[in-house]
């Protein structure tokens, strides 16, 4: 797969069809003040899942032409893969994060999300997820990013970049831990270079 490029909204939205597919997905996040082992900060809850395709990736997927918009489309993806609890928050154009396309294995734009929610509604869309329409099929199970580093160097945020990640899911996840200061910069550079050897 080629490298994503990164390119403004509105570039992107100039790419139609039928050359071009449109996909959202978005990151949730909640302030966790929980303590692993009552100890190590958990910082905050992020959602990811386990993919069709044994890849992690965020949730969403592609934009239709029954949408009328990209935010729409995303809101819709977000109920089939997250659960009847997702429509209790809705994705707008304020939560817009960024845009990349990529030319390999298929032309895509792919824009990216971030939304802070409560940590009770991340619950309540976790205990709701067996209940979305793609439990099973698209989407394997919610898991949360570990936003720490245990004191083997490697448990925690390194490891768990080390996994397989869908599209550019991984940068994003990167980029978004950074810019909304999910994480300290110090910790998540070193879980970067650690992952990275
Ligand atoms: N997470 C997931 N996918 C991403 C991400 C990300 N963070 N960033 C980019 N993508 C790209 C991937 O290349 C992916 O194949 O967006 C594409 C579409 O996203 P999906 O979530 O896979 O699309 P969805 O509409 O949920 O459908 C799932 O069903 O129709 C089939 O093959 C089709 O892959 C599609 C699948
Ligand atoms: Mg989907
Ligand atoms: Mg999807």
């Amino acid at each position: 797969m080629s490298e994503p490029r990164a390119l403004a909204k509105a570039e992107a939205l100039s790419l139609g069809p039928p050359g071009w597919k449109h996909a959202c997905h978005a990151l949730l996040y909640a302030p966790n003040p929980g303590r692993l082992f009552g100890k190590i900060p958990l910082r905050f809850a992020v959602l990811m899942q386990m993919r069709f395709d044994g890849r992690l990736g965020f949730p969403g997927g592609f934009v239709d032409p029954r949408d009328i918009s990209l935010e729409e489309g995303l809101n819709r993806e977000l109920c089939e893969e997250l659960g009847p609890a997702a429509a209790s928050f809705r994705l707008a154009e304020e939560d817009y994060v960024s845009s990349h396309v990529s030319e390999q294995p298929q032309r895509v734009v792919m824009h990216f999300y971030a939304k802070q929610i409560s940590l009770e509604e991340l619950r309540v869309v976790e205990e709701g997820a067996t209940q979305a329409k793609d439990h099973g099929f698209e989407v394997m199970g919610l898991i949360r990013v570990p936003l720490y580093i245990l004191r083997d160097g490697i448990g925690g945020l390194p490891a768990f970049l080390s996994n397989a990640f869908i599209g550019n899911a991984r940068e994003q996840l990167i980029h978004a831990l950074d810019t909304l200061q999910l994480m300290p910069t110090e910790q998540l550079r070193k879980a970067v270079k650690i992952a990275q050897k």
